[in-house]
């Protein structure tokens, strides 16, 4: 595993995409400060200043695992979530790899792919926890957020949150890659907070509502409107 610690970057999911060829598989790109990040939705990842967690993940699994690609993301949630366990928390994940507390969003995952004409190079997997904010800069983003330290009343100290998060997202990730979602199944379900819920689902340009009635073994959500159920791969809940 090899390391890679920058003070300032636009993004650390950019930088090792456009580095990509140069880093080996499981290099960790993390920064103090990210000027420009990027999330889902094309949305903007808020800086909330030194002591927070911005960190790529740059994954170069065989192709023989492409089924399980996409489901990297709930991996890294479910991780997070054990950790935050450890911290003395509940968190709660939203399909498909949001993680909240008391309803409040405290991390943001975005997994990109590179490919260069048919070839698959690999994966960039971010992640950005908010480990140290104040209540006011959280009042920046127009959705309900949180932080770790607020939610502890306690400065938490980025490193060592890092190599716990780093380790423990490498401790299960070849068996992860061989079983696939059902590897962790169990525990993302207990901790689904969307689950018999009536939500609207935004896919790509569309939007869909229904009762949230399942997850299946491969991480898809089961959607039910009108009597007619449908599985979806992607998306966000909003
Ligand atoms: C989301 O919830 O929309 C996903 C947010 C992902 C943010 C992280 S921070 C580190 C990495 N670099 C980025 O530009 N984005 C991810």
């Amino acid at each position: 595993m090899y390391n890679i610690h920058l003070e300032e970057i636009d993004s650390t999911n950019s930088y090792a995409k456009l580095n990509l060829d140069k880093f080996g598989d499981r290099t960790i790109v993390h920064a103090s400060r990210q000027t420009s990040g990027h999330g889902r939705l094309q949305r903007a990842w808020v800086d909330l200043g030194e002591g927070n967690l911005f960190l790529t993940f740059v994954l170069k699994p065989s192709a023989s695992f492409a089924k399980v690609y996409s489901n990297l993301t709930q991996y890294l949630s479910v991780k997070l979530s054990m950790i935050l366990e450890e911290y003395g928390l509940e968190p709660q994940i939203k399909w498909p790899n949001d993680v909240l507390i008391n309803g409040k969003k405290i991390a943001g995952i975005l997994s990109e792919t590179v490919i260069q004409g048919n070839e698959f190079k690999g994966l960039v997997l971010g992640i950005g926890v908010n480990l140290n904010s104040s209540a006011g800069a959280l009042e920046c983003i127009d959705r309900p957020v949180t932080a770790l330290n607020l939610e502890l009343n306690s400065t938490i100290k980025l490193d060592e949150f890092r190599n716990k998060l780093v380790n423990n997202f490498f401790k299960d990730y070849d068996e992860f890659l061989e079983t696939g979602f059902e590897f962790i199944k169990e525990y993302y379900i207990k901790h689904a907070s969307f689950l018999d819920r009536e939500i609207c689902v935004q896919i790509l340009n569309e939007k869909k509502s229904g009762i949230a009635k399942s997850i299946t073994n491969d991480g898809a959500l089961v959607l039910k409107n009108n009597d007619k159920e449908i599985e979806l791969t992607i998306g966000d809940i909003l």
